[in-house]
Formats: structure tokens, C-alpha cells, sequence
């Protein structure tokens, strides 16, 4: 049977980056996965281009019942070091907006890089496998896969979450945390689409593809400032897909489709300037041509020059567009999502090297812990630091 100093379980982001910098400390390292290729999720994220860290990563982007655990963590392996690391394998990258890197070219550069940096810490990769079980005694841990058993003095958790099982996702990581008596908080899909109720999805059908400026406001009061985009599902673009974390069933949500201009200040001035304008032609100054016809078919913007519109309807038509309160009928669930929120406890690990308190030898890194990031690389700089945070203790 052969044995390593440290079995990793998942060739994704932080399995992949923990491999590496413990095997480049001199550690035996076996990296495994279920998939043929390493890093699927890498490739695909980005829109290919691989948003692989954010300028503005801060402990107060990630949701986590315990919000303090990533500090440790996150300070100790940061933006700045990965972007280094980027450097010294000369991917040419830049920022798109809000603080997120992109490579110039293809998300392959990031996953060519984990892979040499793997092969410079000697790290043993086998895809294409499964682990039929895993087992623990004063030796270490021994790990039954599809062909033979090895063992190792620890064990890596690095599965992954639950989001997208087309890309080999599992609950592989939150079964292992069960079979040793660890708490796994319930997990639902984020960074998600939301759908609509049929009647209001069919109010609506005309916008899809439409993508408009907003502010969104979840119940608990966290806003985001980006884009909103209306499908032929619901709602999405990454002001949905960042609410979403937030979002529990039955709740609602506040947009604000005219979030740069004082609505009712703009249309006062326009009126006085220009009081035969028609008030379509007014709005569609600051909204998109489809989205005012649709409000039109709607009833929603009466169809007025700015001098013929009453303080009532004035009114209502800023609360209409300022004030859009929705409930979603749901997301579109792990099919789409970006990542999982919940997972393994965070209360059960210590938050300087990821290892399990009551379990030694036994560690979680990435999504599969409660840790979860906004949209815009927050994700992947998570995976990174839990990793080095990780590498650091094997
Ligand atoms: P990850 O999911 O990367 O890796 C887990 C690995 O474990 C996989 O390779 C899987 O095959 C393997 N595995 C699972 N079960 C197994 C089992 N039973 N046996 C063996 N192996 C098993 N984030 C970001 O910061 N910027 C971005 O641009 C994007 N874009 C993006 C796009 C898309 C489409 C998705 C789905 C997600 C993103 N994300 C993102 C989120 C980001 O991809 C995610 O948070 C990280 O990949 C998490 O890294 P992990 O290593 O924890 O899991």
C-alpha cells in the first residue's frame, strides 16, 4: 500500500493550489479526482477568462455563520500574493471592473500554472478516481479507491461544493464530514439566476435579454450596484446573482432601475424645460427603449407629454420604477449556480489551518466550508487562501 504525508481529495482550485505549495515544502503529496481533467471549474469560470482574485478582497465580501473565520486566513495569503504568482508565470491579466482580474487570454493559463506548480512540488495526480471509503486509525488515514488503497498521515478535503454537477460536483466533502461527526449546515444554491412567478414572467417576456443599471436590496438590507438582467427564466446579471446569497425563500427584493438620477428631480427639470416631451421620450433618456414599452403595455407609464402628467401618476411611476419590489419564485438552482453556500461548519476548524478540531490530521478547504464570496473572484481567492492556510500545517 502506498503511503504519502497527505491525500488531497478534489483537483479543483484549492486542492490543487494546496497540492502544490505543500509538496513545494517538501511533502509527499497525492492529489485525486474524480474528473479527467483537473480544474474543470477553472476553465469554465469567467466566461473562460478565469476572474481568478479581486483587488478588493475584504472579510466583509464572504457570508459565513461565523464571519470572522476567514480573516486568519485571507490575511495571510492575499490577492497581492496570487497576483505575483500570476506574474512570475508571465499571464498577462486585467481588471474588467469593480476590482476583478481577468487573464487577457483563457482561463488555461490558470490551470496550466496549478498544474506546474504541482509538478515543481512533486505532487502525484491521479484523475479518473473514486474513493470508496475513507478510514482512520493511529496510523493516519486509509482511503479505499477504484483499484488499489493508500494511505496517509493526513487527509484534504477539497471537493468542493454542490453548484454545477455537470462539473463533477459532489457532497462527497459534507458525507466525509458526517462520517467523523462534524456539522455540516444546510447548503442551497448562490450566485444564482432567480425565476418568477408565471404571471409576472409572462409580463415580462418581452425584456428578456434586456440589461439594465440597478441597485437590488435584499430583505436584511445588503444592496449591490450592478447590472440587472431580465431572461426568458426571471431575473439575472450579476446584481441577482450577488442578492441572491442573501435571498431565502418567500422573500423579496427591491430594485432600483433608475439608480444614477433623482427620478422625480429629473422629470420636475424635464418638464420645465420641455413640458410636450412625451414621457416615453423623457424616459428613455435614462432607461432602455424595451423596458419602457413593455411598462407602456403594462399600463405603467401612461401615455402623457411631461405637462399632462399628474403628481399622482408621477408618483406612482417613480415608486414603479425606483421601488420594484419582487418576490422571486425561486433560483435556478445548483444547476447554474456559482457556488454553495452553507457546508461544513466553520466551528469545527480551526480558522489559522483549516484542520478539524476534534478530528486531527483531517482538513476542509474552499467551497466546501460555510464560506462563501461574492461574484467577481472573491470565490477563488477564498480557495486560495484556505489552501496556503492549509499547505502551511501538513
Ligand atoms: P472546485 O469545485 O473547484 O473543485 C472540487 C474538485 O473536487 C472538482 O475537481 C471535482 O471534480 C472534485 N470532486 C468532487 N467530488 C469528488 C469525489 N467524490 N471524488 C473525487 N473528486 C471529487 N469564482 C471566482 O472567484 N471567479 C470566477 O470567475 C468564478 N466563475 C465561476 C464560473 C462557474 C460556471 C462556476 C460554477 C463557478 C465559478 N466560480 C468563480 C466559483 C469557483 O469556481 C469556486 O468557488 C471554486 O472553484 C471552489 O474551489 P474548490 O477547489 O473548493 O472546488
Amino acid at each position: 500500500m502506498e503511503r504519502f504525508d497527505a491525500v488531497i481529495i478534489g483537483a479543483g482550485a484549492a486542492g490543487m493550489f494546496c497540492a502544490a505549495m505543500a509538496g513545494q515544502a517538501g511533502r509527499r503529496v497525492l492529489l485525486l479526482d474524480n474528473g479527467k481533467k483537473p480544474g474543470r471549474k477553472i476553465l469554465m469560470s469567467g466566461g473562460g477568462r478565469c476572474n481568478f482574485t479581486n483587488l478588493y478582497v475584504e472579510p466583509a465580501a464572504y457570508l459565513s455563520q461565523n464571519r470572522h473565520f476567514c480573516k486568519s486566513a485571507l490575511a495571510r495569503y492575499t490577492q497581492w500574493d496570487f497576483i505575483d504568482l500570476v506574474g512570475k508565470h508571465g499571464i498577462a491579466w486585467h481588471e474588467k471592473t469593480l476590482g476583478q482580474l481577468f487573464c487577457d487570454d483563457s482561463a488555461q493559463q490558470i490551470v496550466d500554472m496549478l498544474v506546474a506548480e504541482c509538478e515543481k512540488g512533486g505532487v502525484t495526480t491521479r484523475l479518473r478516481t473514486e474513493v470508496l471509503s475513507v478510514s482512520r486509525d493511529d496510523s493516519g488515514y486509509r482511503l479505499e479507491l477504484n483499484g488499489d488503497t493508500v494511505s496517509a498521515d493526513k487527509l484534504v478535503i477539497a471537493s468542493g461544493g454542490l453548484s454545477m454537477p455537470g462539473l463533477g460536483a459532489t457532497p462527497f466533502g459534507y458525507k466525509i464530514a458526517e462520517q467523523f461527526g462534524l456539522k455540516v449546515l444546510p447548503t442551497r444554491a448562490g450566485l444564482v439566476p432567480f425565476t418568477l412567478h408565471k404571471p409576472l414572467l409572462e409580463q415580462l417576456q418581452t425584456l428578456s435579454g434586456v440589461s439594465v443599471s440597478s441597485t437590488i436590496t435584499a430583505e436584511d438590507g445588503t444592496l449591490f450596484r450592478e447590472n440587472l438582467l431580465f431572461t426568458h427564466r426571471g431575473l439575472s446579471g450579476p446584481a441577482v446573482l450577488q442578492i441572491s446569497s442573501y435571498w431565502q425563500p418567500g422573500e423579496f427584493v427591491t430594485v432600483n432601475l433608475v439608480p444614477d438620477c433623482d427620478l422625480a428631480a429629473f422629470l420636475d427639470e424635464q418638464r420645465a424645460a420641455h413640458p410636450n416631451q412625451s414621457l416615453k421620450n423623457t424616459l428613455a433618456m435614462q432607461l432602455p427603449k424595451r423596458l419602457i414599452e413593455c411598462l407602456q403595455l403594462l399600463g405603467q407609464i401612461p401615455d402623457v407629454t411631461l405637462k399632462q402628467l399628474n403628481v399622482r401618476d408621477q408618483q406612482a411611476l417613480v415608486e414603479t420604477l425606483t421601488n420594484w419590489r419582487v418576490q422571486p419564485n425561486g433560483t435556478e438552482g445548483y444547476r447554474t449556480a456559482e457556488v454553495t453556500l452553507g457546508g461544513v461548519d466553520t466551528d469545527e476548524l480551526s480558522s489559522r489551518t483549516m484542520e478539524a478540531r476534534k478530528v486531527p490530521g483531517l482538513y476542509f478547504i474552499g467551497e466546501v466550508m460555510d464560506v462563501t464570496g461574492w461574484l467577481g473572484g472573491y470565490n477563488f481567492q477564498w480557495a486560495w487562501a484556505s489552501a496556503w492556510a492549509c499547505a502551511q500545517a501538513l
